[in-house]
């Protein structure tokens, strides 16, 4: 992948105007669904297959979709979730979680837990153990402990040598001082566009200083300039009409120490309802909170909107959050995945994918016997930034 200014700037920025509802390509059930089924954001659709058999065996729906979100929990090349989640601006991961139990009308959430990998489990741990529903920081993971949940290093190299070339890139500390032959002088008169090659150019050098291999320089460049949320949600619903959901993250990469987003709360990256469905998030946290996302879209279900239009109309709020300001919701996203009791799903999105993921666009991973990718539908056509670009 080349660098360039006109990568992660300008081909973002060329949003047609020609519609406030870009439809996808898939056509999504908006009548009643195949049961069982499980919906989760892509990066669950590797677990799928072995959850839609425990939950097709008789399994439990959050056990179903605890199953699904514990595989990038545990794989340290999904920086987005668990083991190997980008760290926070002090080099350390910090995870956040929940989960809700529709047959029990049950809820458990972390927040802000360090060295504990699958805060999901921890989550329904403190829904099972605890007369609480919520534990964060220290004592949630004392709390781990006392589970018999093991201790471990959360940050691998990858994510280390990442955070290692946000904070050369951010502090005049961390890069090369001004008695190193690295050190170059700014250009303080030099135009906005060069600016931006000779900063890239810039990242390029730390990134090779650091160690970062070329092969995965453009990444973490990327991830430097931008950073991710990710994150994964899934939810699950069985022939009996049980439906459970949940949600586990890492966050924002490079936030402050206690920033907690939208994952961990209930009725904004979770909310789960037995009468009437199930909804969670993955994207900008802060805008999610703000419209209480997930708990918003199962209330328009309630009130009689299809899965599709429940999930827009939330989205609709984080525009008129912003008055449909698209220079500042370019740097917003969000991505819905909604389940209803009767099997009705559906994916939607603020915007049709991230600039600089190539032609990938955001999808829903589904699994009703047959396993497969969607496209969401989106509020925008255009894609998104997650982040306010660096420099200012
Ligand atoms: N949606 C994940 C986060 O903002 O932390």
């Amino acid at each position: 992948m080349t660098l360039s200014r006109r990568n992660f700037v300008v081909s973002s920025l060329a949003v047609s105007a020609r519609s406030l509802l870009h439809p996808g390509m898939s056509p999504q059930a908006v009548a009643g669904g195949k049961l069982p089924i499980i919906v989760s954001a892509a990066n669950g659709y590797n677990y799928l297959d072995e959850a839609y058999s425990f939950l097709s065996g008789g399994g439990d729906t959050l056990d179903a979709a605890l199953k699904v979100v514990q595989g990038p929990e545990n794989d340290p090349n999904d920086q987005s979730v668990g083991l190997g989640g980008h760290p926070n601006e002090e080099g350390v991961v910090e995870l956040d979680a929940c989960s809700m139990h529709g047959p029990t009308r049950t809820a458990g959430a972390v927040g802000g837990v360090r060295n504990i990998k699958n805060v999901s489990l921890l989550s329904n741990a403190v829904r099972l153990h605890t007369g609480h529903v919520m534990l964060v920081g220290e004592g949630a993971e004392r709390f781990a402990v006392a589970q018999g949940f093991p201790r471990e290093n959360l940050l691998t190299d990858k994510s280390r040598k990442e955070w290692l070339l946000w904070k050369a890139a951010h502090s005049a500390w961390w890069g090369p001082g001004i008695s190193s032959p690295e050190w170059r002088a700014p250009n303080a008169r030099q135009a906005h566009a060069d600016r931006w090659e000779s900063e890239i150019g810039r990242l390029n050098q730390l990134a090779a200083d650091i160690g970062i291999v070329p092969g995965l320089r453009a990444e973490a460049i990327r991830n430097v300039i931008f950073p991710p949320t990710g994150t994964i949600h899934c939810s699950a619903l069985n022939r009996k009409g049980e439906i459970s959901g949940c949600t586990t993250t890492s966050g924002l990469a490079w936030k402050i120490p206690g920033r907690l987003g939208d994952s961990p709360i209930i009725g904004a990256g979770c909310y789960t309802d037995q009468d009437i469905g199930s909804a969670g998030a993955t994207g900008s946290g802060e805008e999610n909170i703000k419209v209480a996302g997930a708990h918003t879209i199962v209330e328009n279900l309630r009130r009689g909107m299809p899965p599709r239009e429940a999930g827009l109309e939330a989205l609709r709020r984080i525009v008129r959050n912003y008055n449909g300001d698209r220079d500042r919701l370019q740097f917003v996203d969000m991505v819905y995945y909604i389940l209803r009791k009767d099997g009705a799903y559906a994916g939607v999105s603020l915007w049709e994918g991230y600039a600089d993921n190539g032609d990938k666009p955001h999808q829903i991973a589904v699994h009703d016997g047959e396993k497969r990718l969607e496209k969401t539908v989106s509020v925008f056509a255009g894609r998104s930034h997650e982040w306010p670009p660096m420099p200012r």
